[in-house]
C-alpha cells in the first residue's frame, strides 16, 4: 500500500467573506465572481483552529492563513499568526496591503512571518482603481516600502509584490517589474484566471495530472475542504477537516479518486477540472539575469532577487530553497 503523504501547503480560511476591496477579477468579491451569493462565510472556531494546528505541526506544511479574502481583516489575526509560528509552521500570506500600516508591519516582522506578498497590479492610480476597485495605490505602495524598511536586512519576512495581468493593466506589466525589482525580494506576475478557470494564451501542450492534487489543500472556515484553491465555492465535496483530519482526507476518498482519474487522463470526468487549464502552472523554466533568478511557467513568472534567495520558504514549487 502506498504510504500516506501530507500536503505541502495548507490554505486556512480563518475568516471568509470579508474584504475591503472589490477587485472585478476576484472569484469571491468581484463583479464576475461565480455564484457569489452561494459561498458559505464565517470565522473559524478557535478551538478547532488549535486542533488543526496540532494535526499540521508534525508535517511542517506551509500555511497560508486565508483563502479568497483579506487576511488582515481576520479578527485578532496577530494572535492566530503567533500561534501558527509557535507551532513552528511556515506562514506565507497574500494581502491587499491596505491594513499593512506601521504598527502591523512591525508586528509581522517581529513574528517572523515567512513570506508576505502584497497585491498591487498597477503603477498608475487610475489603473489601480480599475483593477482593484478603489483609489488607494499610494497608500499600498507606502505600506510596502515601510514594511521593507521595518524588515531591513533581516531574513524574514520575504517580501514580494504581485501583478495579475488583465486587459486594463497589460501596458504596465513591464514598467511594474522594472519599478519594483530592485526594491523587493520577489515579484510575482500571473495571467488572470477567468471565471471558467482558464488563462488566455499558450498552455502546456500535453495535459498532465494537476500539480495541485499533490501539493495543496484548502480548508474553509467551517472545516469543509475544497478540491483546490480555485474551488472557491466548494463544488467538490471532499469532507470536513475538523471531523476527518487533513491527512485522512488527503489520502483517502474523493481526493484519491480524483488523483487516479487525472493519472488515467480522464480529466473530463471531474466536472471542475474538465475545462480548467490552471494545471499548466508547473515545470518552471529557470534563468538567471543580472542578479535576478526568473522562474517561468505558462501561467506565472517570478522575478527573484538573487541576494535574497535564502528567504524562499521550504517546499516552494518554483525555486528550491
Ligand atoms: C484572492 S487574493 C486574497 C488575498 C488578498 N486579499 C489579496 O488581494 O492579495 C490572492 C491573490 O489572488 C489574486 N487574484 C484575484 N483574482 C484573480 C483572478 N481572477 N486571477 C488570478 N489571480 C487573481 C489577487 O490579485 C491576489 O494576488
Ligand atoms: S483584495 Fe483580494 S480578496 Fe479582496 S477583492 Fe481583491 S483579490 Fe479579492
Amino acid at each position: 500500500m502506498k504510504e500516506n503523504f501530507f500536503p505541502k501547503k495548507v490554505l486556512l480560511g480563518l475568516q471568509e467573506g470579508d474584504c475591503n476591496l472589490s477587485c472585478p477579477k476576484c472569484y469571491t468579491h468581484g463583479e464576475n465572481a461565480p455564484t457569489l451569493s452561494d459561498r458559505k462565510t464565517g470565522v473559524m472556531n478557535f478551538e478547532k483552529f488549535i486542533a488543526l494546528c496540532e494535526e499540521l505541526a508534525p508535517y511542517s506544511p506551509r500555511v497560508t492563513p486565508q483563502t479568497w479574502d483579506e487576511p488582515l481583516l481576520t479578527p485578532n489575526i496577530l494572535k492566530y499568526l503567533k500561534i501558527l509560528k509557535d507551532f513552528n509552521l511556515t506562514v506565507t500570506m497574500d494581502t491587499n496591503g491596505i491594513l499593512l500600516n506601521e504598527k502591523m508591519a512591525k508586528q509581522l516582522v517581529e513574528l517572523e512571518i515567512d513570506s508576505i506578498f502584497v497585491s498591487i497590479d498597477a503603477i498608475e492610480p487610475e489603473t489601480f482603481e480599475k483593477v482593484r476597485g478603489k483609489d488607494v495605490l499610494h497608500l499600498v505602495e507606502k505600506n510596502v516600502l515601510n514594511l521593507l524598511k521595518e524588515r531591513g536586512d533581516k531574513l524574514l519576512p520575504r517580501i514580494g509584490v504581485s501583478f495579475v495581468v488583465e486587459d486594463n493593466n497589460r501596458s504596465e506589466e513591464e514598467l511594474f517589474v522594472q519599478k519594483w525589482k530592485s526594491l523587493v525580494d520577489v515579484i510575482r506576475v500571473n495571467k488572470e484566471f477567468s471565471p471558467q478557470r482558464q488563462v488566455e494564451g499558450e498552455v502546456s501542450p500535453i495535459r498532465t495530472p494537476c500539480w495541485s492534487l499533490y501539493d495543496s489543500i484548502m480548508v474553509n472556515y467551517d472545516g469543509s475542504v475544497s478540491l483546490c484553491c480555485v474551488d472557491t465555492h466548494s463544488e467538490v465535496e471532499i469532507g470536513n477537516a475538523f471531523d476527518d483530519g487533513v491527512l485522512n482526507l488527503w489520502n483517502n476518498g474523493k481526493v484519491g479518486e480524483i488523483r487516479k482519474l487525472h493519472e488515467e487522463g480522464r480529466f473530463s470526468e471531474v466536472g471542475i477540472c474538465a475545462n480548467c487549464n490552471l494545471w499548466s502552472n508547473e515545470s518552471p523554466e529557470i534563468k538567471k539575469e543580472e542578479g535576478f533568478v526568473i522562474a517561468k511557467t505558462y501561467t506565472h513568472y517570478f522575478v527573484n532577487n538573487e541576494e535574497r534567495l535564502k528567504s524562499i520558504p521550504h517546499g516552494n514549487r518554483y525555486i528550491k530553497a
